[in-house]
């Protein structure tokens, strides 16, 4: 019996520990919030370094405060945020983070207590309403370490700098008390919508909320009031702040806090939500008019104050889900390797967080698109290349979700609107507006077109929906992409590459030196037709284009094994053949591409 249960609680602790990155994998930065493009912030994972940065602007240096203190028998110690009198705050000692597909996990210790502070940012493939919920949750747990109880309250607050990174924005805020939840609300005084400023949406509704409960209290007012409030007394008053101001007048800060009492071994849970709402979210020019597309939780709930609420009362199932979905990814990525299976916690829900999943304004469940922010870098709006890359995600969690980041670039180009007959590598480059790149370089036009057709066969195959090839191949938009590799690749295999490297221009106005890539991206795009053809009935087609391929990848292999000095990057094409299962490639020149790597 003993020997029974030490195995269920071995076994119990394993899953545990599997679903989350290895203990030497800690990233420098690590996401606390991350689910739209415009609420995605991250920390650095260093003791001494307490700011919250929005992902998009990372080295500009904006801070969203977002703080967190825990006071252990009166000894106050700082977990997140500001140390706001360095001689009187105490960081939490031995830190240690964890990441999951989910979640950011930090352990502390806080005098004779454990600290356990749990960011997630859900992943949810079976639902797209609480896939689109712009919301996170933050818990904080306790547990004594000593044998002793200890009394222990939790402190948090944000602050207006969510909100705009112009500091001199006016902002005003509220607090409502609902017969289930308590929770903050601050908005620009005056949103200017659809405008992006340095990485932040400045037309956005910052939550901040509770479960409602007689351990909570809150309070809303300028920073050091609110934070001394807590370290004098340990709780808040429940009192509102009525004078709205500037961002950095008077600093005014979201403040909730959460008595535990007294804590023993047993792990006590405090949970927080916050939010960043925007409606609508993006403006879409579909070829034909300009639309306002809303988020797609709206279909579900009138609006995002009763989807936060719905949100806060979910987080036991919440976390179920969590961690059903963590361990499955962990444990498919592990099978790989631990190195492999870090990277993926690191970014799933990164991957998920460039997205809003969006319906029209009366609400047409049929009528989903989704449009993805090019991290970091740039406001283009569905790139195309980068939805390849991220595509093995898309697909591996709900293939279904693929259609809808492709349909936004296919209606547009298959409209009026668009004259050219290459597509486009995105659509534009002002993000949240998505206002169509109506004249692309022609040059990017083989890499656009091979993804295309790579990922809308590839979603095809994985959903065994028809959709998006019947409704566009039928437009013959898909075809004529397929013309334009064709029409690469024919230049390809003829002139340029029995040497491998080539600098010369080609006939589409390609130049550069990695045309293998490009033309292997070109070879598997062909290969992508065959298989749409297939599907759609017309046999004829299919084997042409099989043939096709077929030809070009044997021309194109024996440039490979005679030494084509452009294996970098290779894998990313290459990997088309594993995802549509088309077994085009040779096994050699897989090797000989991992060796040239
Ligand atoms: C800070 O931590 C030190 C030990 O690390 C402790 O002696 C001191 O009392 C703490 N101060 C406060 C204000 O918590
Ligand atoms: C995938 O998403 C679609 C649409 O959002 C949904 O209807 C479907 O149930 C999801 N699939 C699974 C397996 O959950
Ligand atoms: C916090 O509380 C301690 C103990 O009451 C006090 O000594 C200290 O000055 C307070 N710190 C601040 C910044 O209010
Ligand atoms: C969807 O319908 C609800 C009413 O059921 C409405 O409040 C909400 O605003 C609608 N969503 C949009 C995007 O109009
Ligand atoms: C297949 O390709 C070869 C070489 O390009 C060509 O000679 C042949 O006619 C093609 N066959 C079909 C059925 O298209």
């Amino acid at each position: 019996m003993r020997a029974t249960l030490c195995c269920l609680a071995f076994a119990l602790l394993s899953t545990v520990v599997a679903q989350q990155s290895s203990s030497g994998f800690t990233p420098l930065w690590v996401p606390l919030a991350e689910r739209t493009p415009h609420f995605n912030a991250w920390k650095r994972s260093t003791a001494t370094d307490w700011a919250v940065s929005p992902f998009n602007t990372m080295k500009q240096g904006h801070i969203l405060a977002w703080t967190g203190y825990v006071k252990v028998d009166d000894v106050i110690y700082t977990f997140n945020g500001v140390v706001f009198d360095g001689a009187n705050f105490n960081a939490t000692a031995s830190q240690v983070w964890r990441v999951t597909p989910t979640r950011t996990i930090q352990t502390s210790q806080a005098g004779p207590v454990q600290i356990t502070a749990t960011w997630t940012s859900p992943i949810e493939p079976e639902d797209l309403v609480k896939q689109s919920m712009p919301f996170v949750y933050f818990s904080m747990k306790a547990a004594s370490t000593d044998g002793s109880s200890h009394s222990v309250q939790f402190y948090s607050d944000v602050s207006a700098e969510w909100l705009s990174n112009d500091l001199t924005t006016i902002v005003e805020w509220d607090t409502t008390t609902t017969a289930n939840s308590i929770y903050h609300k601050a908005s620009p005084q005056d949103p200017q919508p659809m405008v992006e400023e340095s990485g932040l949406a400045q037309d956005g509704t910052l939550y901040y909320g509770v479960a409602k409960s007689s351990a909570v209290t809150w309070q809303t007012g300028e920073a050091d009031d609110m934070r001394g409030q807590f370290n004098a007394t340990h709780n808040l008053k429940n009192a509102v702040d009525t004078d709205s101001r500037a961002i950095n007048d008077r600093w005014p800060v979201f403040a909730l806090s959460w008595d535990m009492g007294d804590v023993s071994s047993d792990e006590e849970e405090a949970v927080f939500a916050l939010g960043f709402a925007r409606r609508p979210v993006i403006e879409y020019d579909a070829g034909d008019a300009t639309q306002e597309r809303y988020p797609y939780f709206l279909t579900e709930y009138s609006n995002a104050d009763d989807a936060f609420e719905a949100f806060i009362a979910d987080y036991d199932d919440a976390t179920k889900r969590a961690d059903a979905l963590d361990s499955k990814i962990m444990d498919a990525a592990g099978s790989v390797s631990s190195d492999y299976a870090d990277l993926v916690a690191l970014g799933a829900r990164q991957t998920l967080a460039g997205v809003e999943w969006t319906t029209t304004d009366d609400n047409d469940t049929d009528d989903v698109l989704a449009f993805m922010r090019q991290s970091g870098d740039s406001q283009r709006t569905n790139a195309v290349e980068t939805l390849y890359a991220a595509w093995p995600a898309f697909l591996y969690l709900n293939a279904t979700w693929g259609q809808y980041l492709l349909e936004p670039l296919l209606r547009f180009e298959s409209s009026t609107a668009y004259t050219k007959d290459y597509p486009a590598p995105d659509l534009g480059s002002s993000y949240p507006v998505a206002d169509g790149n109506k004249a692309p370089a022609q040059s990017l036009a083989i890499e656009a077109a091979g993804d295309m057709l790579i990922m809308a066969y590839a979603q095809a195959q994985i959903s065994g929906s028809g959709y998006l090839i019947n409704k566009y191949v039928g437009l013959s938009l898909l075809r004529s992409y397929g013309l334009s590799v064709e029409h690469f690749l024919m230049w390809f295999s003829t002139t340029a590459s029995r040497s491998g490297r080539t600098t010369s221009k080609l006939p589409n106005g390609v130049s550069g030196e990695d045309n293998a890539n490009l033309a292997l991206k070109g070879i598997m795009g062909i290969r992508a037709m065959a298989g749409i053809s297939d599907a759609l009935g017309k046999s004829d087609d299919s084997k042409s284009y099989s043939n096709t391929s077929s030809s070009y990848m044997s021309s194109w292999a024996d440039n490979i094994a005679g030494g084509v000095n452009a294996a970098d990057g290779m894998m990313y094409n290459l990997y088309a053949d594993k995802l549509m299962q088309t077994k085009l490639i040779p096994d050699a020149v897989c090797f000989i591409a991992l060796e040239l790597r």
